[in-house]
């Protein structure tokens, strides 16, 4: 039977807990790149804030499957560094929905044991979006499931412009030397410090582009590209992703 009947039956359809079939491979790591939401409202003549709303439904959506997957790991990439160059309109739309879905957050985060982080460079959001987000962190901070990372205000670049900050000031406390720099101690300088690199790359709606997202960490991690917009992007589709996964064959540069 193909992997992806079998995915869905195991994670979706049994009523007893069952052992995962052997050969089936479920990314530990899972990173998305939310794309599509302004086309999708576009498609039917909605606002574009309308297509940010359906987008946060979704990945509601593809936490709780994420986690009935197995994942252990699931970043999403939800406003980068250049998204202010938007509209006043539809920044200040994002930003009154980012509001009220960190709050639902904590609700889908604790039913679900999902501990959630934020990435990315949070001074620049208005002071009540920051202690939302610590709110958020420290409500979900004892669950041991699905860790959900939310990227906002990210950007690869960016993130990376501060890992060097924060070595070089290891480096004035004599903590660091140039000699013990290595990949590890870079990995340990990013906000990722900690979380396992992404297996899996999903970008929604079609676009052949990384637009600056985990720029390190995606060295080895398979990429899957679908047309589906962010919004349509269901339980199957995410299947879709993590069956083509299962026929990739990962070398990390070996043979
Ligand atoms: C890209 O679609 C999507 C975004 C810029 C934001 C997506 C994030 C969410 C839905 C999650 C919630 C995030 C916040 C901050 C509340 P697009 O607008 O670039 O689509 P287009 O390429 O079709 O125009």
């Amino acid at each position: 039977m193909p992997a992806f009947f079998r995915l869905q039956r195991f994670c979706f359809q049994r009523e007893d807990a069952m052992e995962k079939p052997e050969d089936l491979i479920i990314p530990k790591s899972i990173a998305i790149i939310l794309d599509g939401n302004g086309r999708w409202a576009q498609k039917r003549n909605l606002p574009r804030a309308m297509g940010h709303k359906a987008g946060c439904e979704t990945l509601e959506q593809t936490v709780e499957d994420c986690v009935r997957l197995g994942v252990e790991c699931l970043t999403v990439y939800a406003f980068s560094t250049e998204n202010w160059k938007r509209s006043a309109l539809e920044v200040g739309a994002l930003m009154r929905l980012l509001r009220f879905y960190m709050v639902k957050l904590i609700d889908v985060a604790n039913r679900n044991n999902v501990k959630a982080l934020m990435i990315g460079d949070k001074s620049r959001f208005e002071k009540d979006i920051i202690e939302g987000i610590n709110r958020l962190e420290q409500a979900t901070a004892g669950n041991t499931g699905m860790k959900f990372v939310f990227a906002i205000n990210y950007g690869g670049r960016d993130e990376l412009r501060r890992a060097f900050g924060r070595m070089l000031c290891q480096m004035k406390e004599n903590k660091l030397s140039p000699e013990e720099i290595s990949e590890d101690v870079i990995s340990s300088c990013l906000d990722t410090a900690g979380l396992p690199d992404p297996d899996l790359l999903i970008r929604t709606s079609g676009e052949l582009r990384i637009s600056n997202f985990l720029l390190w960490q995606i060295a080895y991690s398979e990429i899957y590209i679908t047309d589906t917009l962010w919004p349509d992007f269901n339980r199957e589709e995410l299947l879709k992703a993590v069956e083509s996964y299962n026929h990739r064959e990962r070398r990390f540069g070996g043979r």
